[in-house]
């Protein structure tokens, strides 16, 4: 069994992470840049100033997804590269780099898949509040506007947001992300509402305004509760674990996803949260819920979850020793088959993976080369586990490996290695690693070699 034909086998980039060239062209900070700045926030202060340095070297970034094979590539646009205080005045030289990016991709024969939103929000708008602003989301439909009007002549896959649950909950809940706030519940749940409000003006405007038809689509993250065997007790005991909301949290799916999909609130989400839940109107419900073309899933990490005597789930804790990550992630594959399936089960929508990928400390070899045996490994049992799902009907349209290039990595800066790339960041060379060119086949032969 291997794929659908035309499988979009891709990898993943975002704005702030490579292009640098952050105070060029018109573009203004975002909350990262200031973030960045900020003593203590960011590993040993690294900045995406520079990043990969993508602004410029685009072309021959290009030159490397084709080298690889690559069939689709997703990243995101930098907000205030487009609108540098994030409405009102256009800057055309961001709008230009756009342009030619996405020409660039098409003539190599790589489709490009547009996230609007991947954590840099503007700073001029975020001292107006940011999501805490109940403006905000006309804020974003209006970018979403300006991009659409320019790209979607060429443009067909869209991601609104990426990752909510991330900007929301380390953003404004933790602190550990930019803009590094700390809020109580209420405000954070006002937060997650307008961006939930955003989401949805941005495919009202994509769908009334797109040139050819748009497939549209987001990308939250989350954790993925694996039953610990396959009896029919595990199995009910994690998709309730799943499916959980727990207070003083925005690390779960249903309070993100329900509303998009179903248009309401989770019941079980309006209990735990209680009070802090903000006012909504139907109206509101009734924007926040446009149709979807795919659901997107950042998936990296999994529990195990068994059911308990009361048939109640429980988390049952790894094995000492058991493989992790750099970023001491554990290597869950079975994540790529009960992810999807629980999205399937409950929202039946096609599904892309938008995000998958291993944190590794790769370097040059003496030999030249950048052997990431690891890395192959970890993709190799993922993707197998993604293509069981897949075999027993859920519709998988895409895997976007995160990610292209080695690149930065927010709060810990360069530190941990992501990339098919390997990325010299003091002399911006690009060296393709093993699982680059293991990639290229598993591209070529649509998995059929894994
Ligand atoms: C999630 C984010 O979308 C991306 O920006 C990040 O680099 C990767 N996962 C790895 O942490």
């Amino acid at each position: 069994m291997s794929f659908q034909p035309d499988f979009a086998w891709g990898a993943a980039t975002s704005a702030y992470q490579i292009e640098g060239a952050a105070a060029l062209d018109g573009r203004k900070p975002s909350v990262w840049d200031r973030f960045c700045r900020q003593p203590g926030r960011v590993f040993e202060g690294h900045t995406g100033d520079v990043a990969c340095d993508h602004y410029h070297r685009f072309r021959e970034d290009i030159g490397l997804m084709k080298e690889i094979g690559l069939k689709a590539y997703r990243f995101s646009l930098s907000w205030s590269r487009v609108l540098p205080d994030g409405t009102g005045a256009i800057n055309e030289k961001g709008l230009a780099f756009y342009d030619q990016l996405v020409d660039g991709l098409l003539e190599a024969g790589i489709d490009p898949w547009v996230t609007f939103f991947h954590w840099d929000y503007p700073l001029a708008l975020q001292t107006r509040g940011g999501w805490l602003n109940d403006e905000s989301s006309k804020w974003f439909a209006e970018y979403v506007q300006v991009v659409t009007d320019r790209l979607s002549d060429r443009v067909s896959h869209w991601m609104t947001l990426n990752e909510p649950q991330c900007f929301i909950g380390l953003g404004h809940r933790s602190g550990e992300h930019a803009p590094g706030d700390r809020m109580e519940m209420p405000h954070v749940l006002r937060g997650v509402h307008n961006a939930l409000l955003a989401h949805g003006r941005a495919v009202q405007v994509i769908r009334a305004s797109a040139n050819i038809a748009p497939k549209i689509g987001w990308a939250p993250t989350g954790d993925v509760a694996v039953p610990l065997t396959r009896s029919e007790a595990d199995v009910n005991a994690a998709r309730d674990a799943y499916w959980s909301i727990e207070d003083g949290s925005v690390w779960n799916q249903a309070w993100w996803s329900d509303p998009v999909i179903k248009g309401a609130y989770p019941q079980n989400g309006l209990e735990a949260y209680g009070e802090a839940v903000p006012p909504h109107t139907d109206a509101e419900m009734a924007i926040i819920s446009q149709p979807l073309d795919f659901y997107g899933m950042n998936l990296y990490n999994g529990h195990l979850v068994k059911a308990g005597a009361d048939g109640k789930p429980e988390h049952v804790m790894r094995d000492p020793g058991v493989p992790t990550s750099h970023f001491q992630w554990r290597v869950t594959p079975e994540a790529l088959y009960w992810g999807p399936k629980w999205v399937h089960e409950r929202y039946g929508l096609p599904i892309a993976i938008t995000e998958n990928g291993l944190a590794n400390q790769d370097w040059v070899a003496i030999d030249g080369a950048v052997h990431d045996p690891q890395r192959i490994d970890y993709v190799s049992r993922y993707v197998r586990e993604l293509r069981r799902a897949a075999s027993e009907g859920v519709s998988v349209l895409g895997y976007f490996h995160w990610t292209l290039m080695d690149n930065f990595e927010w709060a810990e800066g360069y530190r941990f290695r992501f990339g098919l790339v390997h990325v010299d960041f003091t002399t911006q060379q690009r060296t393709l690693k093993d699982s680059a060119y293991w990639y290229r086949d598993v591209i070529h032969s649509n998995g059929a070699n894994i």
